[in-house]
């Protein structure tokens, strides 16, 4: 009777995931009609515009224009000759401009509004980064929703996100933009935010289309110095950059952005390789292309194009369908196909792809969906957003140290002091891309533990960061100011337990943000030793977008707690945390360092033919720092413990090989726990990293139970790309871990 049901259930899935299928084929055919229709209409110069994107006439996050072109702008809408814009938000400016160029312009083609919803539009969820240490990919999926929901809300139909970067430089300040340094949790990351943005109807008014970027290689930038060369072999852009890529574009991403950086001594953005030659040819991408934010025209200063022109001709031949902020397209397109350099079809192909996404989006059906300013008013921070922001927030956070149990507090703990100018900040929770968040906006650590107790006094010791994020270089770091340690200390002298709130302002990390050094900004480091003469029962709440080098905070401060910047409720989630109401099930998704000097650190590194001390000076390593991680990719700790055991590797199938374990909850509360499995390729034609992060799972434990994990290995895990990007499967031998990090778990062996 069971199998039977079980059979109808499944003869019911089937026919109705191939009527989906065939619905969505027939609507896609009847998009491409209507494409083809609107496009045997438009002239020339129609068709370029709307390869056009323009910025708003106010935020700007690149170089602005001078006030002629933004004259030129104007028209340029009335004349049909601009497709898309960006930073333009709210109903009321949305719908002027997309009245403007409705009513206006020729044929009336309806702009996208695309803007960075990094991390939330009003509702902030945490930086991506400290997001994907939640390794909980619905939680992930969830707070992309809820971003797309109040982004449509305003207006938008389209954000320049997910960045799925992989990045093994934290001086880099886009790191925490992305999910970290692996390739493997950067995919599923990736995956689980074009889902949430996109939903599974692009029309609904609480979707919009998401945009994998920077294609490519923009994390490997040389120095960790943003917009530097990068100069990555083939062999590690297919097998650790592009995984991300190619599996956002096998969920259905509507739109690829293009980076500032030169790949092999070609920009990006001219990159045909990248753009044509594999985004749409090997995987069939058929969405589109947009540069990023004048990187058409940067490819003059690169010494790549010799003039605007060119650079149109060159980016245009390399893939890239729509040009953000570069004037490229608009003032010179046309030229070039009058004079046979660039053909129409080469033009009709790129603006194919375009019309579809505004027809798949709903915009021909009504330029207006996305401008209901009552919806506007109901959908930014709803209840349920702020709920989702909380969840996502505790589970972001990461544990590093918690000496002999010292965490969680007790909630009748008195007598608490805080100290640290970030924990009273409201702004820097929010982290940098914050789209329209209000300022001072976020929980903040103080007000998230009031909530909790009143036994608490404040004293804020140093600032971190002085004046406005613009003059950041200038101004923003208090080297030296150390006039509000004596009350910080005097304070402390008098508490039973400290809780240091420390680490960058919120404008610390992000675009142009690059460091040198990695260490606590300013003069906190001093107040941290200041603090800790005087008591050691301190603990270190770290508020960053970044791995930071903290070696004395680690070797002397008994508990260290991974807070990252967490939006909108982050002092809400910490707090939970400190005192236990949530137990932190956070791991690392990037490697921290001991030393800048380190970097690149990264898990997956390679063997070298000289991996081990030989006793003498020759093999591989440092005269003043070991190899090590201060924290390796992957950990966390629990409030919880949780054991690993009775590893089993089944190789019945060779082409599913069943690995599993049992992880069991030895400690006193109830937790969860990312287990994670490792290989190791041992040997092949081309040599593959001493570890390979290739399945992890999430789950809920009681104290004293157990569960079994199972994972299964096929081609898909246990393949690689050659240095062509041609897919390799080679038999041999594998090592396999599972683990509660990528340097602790159970080890096996196998052949196949
Ligand atoms: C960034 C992009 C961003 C664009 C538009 C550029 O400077 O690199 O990631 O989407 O600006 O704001």
């Amino acid at each position: 009777m069971r199998s039977y049901f079980i059979s109808m259930a499944s003869i019911f899935v089937a026919a109705v995931s191939l009527l989906t299928c065939q619905s969505n084929t027939a609507s896609r055919d009847a998009i491409d009609q209507r494409v083809d229709e609107l496009l045997a209409k438009m002239t020339l110069e129609e068709k370029i515009g709307q390869m056009n994107q323009y910025n708003g006439f106010w935020d700007v996050t690149g170089p602005a224009p001078n006030e002629e072109q933004a004259r030129k702008k104007y028209d340029h809408f009335k004349q049909g000759l601009v497709g898309s814009v960006l930073n333009v938000r709210g109903t009321a400016q949305v719908r002027k401009l997309q009245e403007l160029v409705v009513k206006e312009s020729r044929l009336g083609i309806p702009l996208i509004f695309g803007q960075d919803v990094i991390h939330g539009q009003e509702t902030i969820t945490p930086i991506p980064l400290a997001e994907a240490a939640s390794w909980d990919l619905a939680a992930i999926e969830k707070s992309a929703q809820v971003a797309a929901a109040e982004a449509a809300a305003i207006g938008l139909n389209w954000t320049f996100a997910p960045m799925i970067d992989i990045s093994r430089d934290p001086r880099w300040g886009r790191v925490m933009e992305g999910a970290g340094e692996d390739p493997y949790l950067g995919a599923k990351v990736a995956v689980a935010r074009v889902k949430g943005f996109q939903g599974n109807d692009l029309s609904a008014p609480n979707t919009i289309a998401a945009c994998a970027k920077h294609f490519a290689g923009y994390g490997f930038s040389e120095a960790g110095r943003d917009y530097n060369a990068v100069d990555i072999g083939t062999y590690t852009l297919h097998n650790v950059v592009l995984p991300p890529f190619k599996a956002a574009v096998d969920a259905d991403v509507k739109t690829v952005m293009n980076s500032f950086n030169v790949l092999n001594g070609v920009p990006a953005t001219g990159n045909k390789y990248l753009q044509r030659d594999i985004l749409k040819g090997r995987w069939k991408f058929n969405g589109l292309i947009v540069s990023d934010w004048a990187s058409i025209f940067e490819m003059i200063p690169h010494g790549h194009a010799r003039d605007l022109k060119q650079a149109a001709e060159l980016a245009i031949h390399a893939g890239n369908d729509m040009d953000m902020e570069s004037y490229a397209y608009v003032q010179h397109l046309k030229s070039l196909v009058e004079e046979g350099k660039v053909s129409e079809e080469q033009v009709n192909d790129a603006v194919r792809r375009i019309l579809r996404l505004k027809f798949e989006l709903g915009l021909f059906d009504d330029p207006y969906r996305y401008c209901d300013s009552v919806r506007e008013k109901s959908v930014l921070m709803q209840p349920d957003h702020l709920t989702a922001a909380l969840d996502v927030a505790r589970k972001s956070i990461v544990l590093l140290k918690n000496d002999r149990g010292f965490l969680p507090l007790n909630k009748a703990q008195k007598n608490i002091a805080v100290i640290g100018a970030l924990a009273a900040d409201k702004n820097s929770p929010l982290g940098n891309w914050r789209a329209g968040a209000d300022e001072n906006s976020a929980v903040s650590v103080l007000e998230g533990l009031q909530k909790y107790t009143l036994a608490i006094r404040y004293a804020k010791g140093a600032d971190v960061v002085v004046g406005k994020p613009e003059f950041i270089r200038e101004t923003a770091v208090n080297e030296t100011d150390s006039s509000g340690f004596r009350e910080a200390v005097a304070l402390a002298r008098q508490s039973d337990v400290v809780i240091m709130v420390l680490g960058e302002d919120g404008f610390l990390s992000g675009e142009g943000r690059s460091r040198t050094n990695l260490n606590l900004p300013g003069v906190q480091e001093r107040l941290l030793k200041a603090v800790h003469r005087v008591n050691k029962n301190i603990i270190l709440v770290l508020m960053n977008g970044r791995p930071l080098t903290i070696n004395w905070a680690n070797a002397n401060i008994p508990a260290i707690v991974e807070a990252w910047q967490l939006g909108t409720r982050s002092g809400d989630a910490i707090a939970q945390v400190l005192f236990g109401d949530y137990n932190p099930s956070g791991k690392l998704p990037m490697t921290f360092p001991k030393s800048v000097g380190q970097i690149p650190l990264y898990y997956n590194h390679f063997n070298t033919g000289r991996p081990d001390p030989t006793g003498l000076v020759f093999w591989s390593h440092y005269i003043d720092e070991t190899n090590e991680p201060l924290y390796p990719f992957g950990y966390g700790l629990s409030y919880s413990e949780f054991t690993y055991s009775d590893l089993k590797i089944d190789t019945t199938d060779r082409q599913a090989i069943n690995v599993s374990c049992t992880v069991t909850n030895t400690g006193r509360v109830a937790g969860e726990e990312v287990a994670q499995l490792y290989i190791r390729d041992r040997v092949s034609s081309l040599v593959r990293p001493v570890k390979e992060l290739k399945g992890f799972q999430k789950f809920t434990l009681e104290p004293g139970a157990s569960q079994n994990v199972q994972f299964v290995l096929t081609d898909a895990e246990l393949g690689f790309y050659d240095a062509d990007g041609q897919w390799l499967v080679e038999p041999g031998e594998f090592d396999v871990m599972i683990g509660t990090s990528s340097v602790k778990g159970l080890v096996g062996r196998f052949s196949r």
